[in-house]
């Protein structure tokens, strides 16, 4: 057997796993990510310690390769992480510091390209000529896949469209601007949007505060999706606005790239078409030249937040 092991490293959540040929999981692992202000090597502790665990479940030498894909600036040497807005990397040389402690070979590359290798090898964008991958988290991770290839841009570092200016002077993002697109349409911006309504005392997140017990910092992105699910109305529209500006990003990324097909990953994402149907009435409300050009499809990932995962495999398994 040649199995893989990915692991998709985001701002919230590092989550491993032992895949197959078929991009199927086999065994997975779950951890929180280390905050940010941790020293780098203790992310790439938990990276190890979830690779070891890995190895303990499967016939270690089955095991042809380990993949990482990392929610940050990968260079074009795939091997440095130059900067990541979620984690303490700064031109961190993450390959290198991992190949001295686990001993198979190792790429790496951005979660969002990992991600996106996985859908067009295994899920929604198989087959596709022009896609444009964005996956909804922490942040949003973009890619660009052209003829089957990943574009990576000449430094690596394409595809960042979470910093992408949507709102002149606007909210501050991690990367050291403001407005940034991930703002206003990531599981950070859904979070902060009801957080908001909660410390206002607004009586329309009564059933939201109910749900967490009364404590809001338990307050996370799939607890709003899941009231939403169950028909809180509040919850609802703050889905409906994060897939609003998720549409009108996608109908920017439209007029640069043309691609016939968007593919929507990440967390959110398993809000469905509570996101997904605001976001194309947005984009289609903010094309250019709406109604003489073709409009490109707008589909959910197939294989929703374990995308990164598997696509890391995936890569590491070929040795792309
Ligand atoms: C980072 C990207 C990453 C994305 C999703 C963004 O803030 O700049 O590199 O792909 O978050 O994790
Ligand atoms: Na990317
Ligand atoms: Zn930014």
């Amino acid at each position: 057997r040649r199995l893989a092991i990915g692991i998709d490293i985001g701002g919230t959540k590092v989550a491993g796993g032992v895949v197959d040929e078929a991009g199927v999981v086999i065994h997975r692992t779950r951890r929180d990510t280390p905050h940010r202000s941790t020293s780098p090597s203790v992310v790439e502790d938990t990276i190890v310690e979830s690779v070891e665990k890995l190895l303990g479940l499967v016939d270690p030498a089955d095991i042809v390769a380990v993949g990482i894909g990392a929610a940050g600036f990968v260079a074009e040497d795939r091997a440095t992480v130059v900067f990541a807005p979620h984690l303490s990397w700064r031109n961190e040389p993450l390959r290198e510091a991992l190949s001295q402690r686990i001993d198979l070979p190792i790429t790496v590359d951005n979660d969002a390209n990992a991600a996106a290798w996985a859908e067009a090898t295994f899920g929604a964008a198989r087959g596709e000529s022009h896609v444009v991958v964005i996956t909804l988290g922490t942040g949003i991770g973009g890619a660009l896949i052209i003829d089957g290839a990943v574009q990576r841009g000449r430094h690596g570092i394409a595809g960042e469209f979470g910093h992408m200016q949507m709102v002149p002077g606007g909210i501050r993002c991690e990367c050291g601007n403001r407005g940034c697109w991930e703002q206003y349409a990531s599981g950070n911006a859904l979070v902060r949007e009801a957080r908001a309504l909660i410390e206002a005392g607004s009586p329309v997140v009564a059933d939201l505060l109910t749900r967490l017990g009364g404590d809001p910092n338990a307050l996370t992105g799939p607890i709003i999706t899941e009231a939403a699910r169950d028909g809180d109305a509040m919850a609802r529209e703050l889905l409906a606005d994060i897939g609003t500006w998720l549409g009108v990003g996608m109908a920017n990324l439209a007029a640069a790239f043309d691609p016939g097909l968007f593919v929507v990953g990440g967390g959110v994402s398993a809000a469905d078409e509570m996101l997904i149907g605001p976001a194309r009435e947005a984009f289609k409300r903010q094309l250019a030249g709406r109604g003489y050009r073709p409009e490109a499809a707008i589909v959910r990932a197939v294989l929703g937040a374990d995308a990164g995962l598997i696509g890391a495999a995936e890569l590491a398994r070929t040795g792309r």
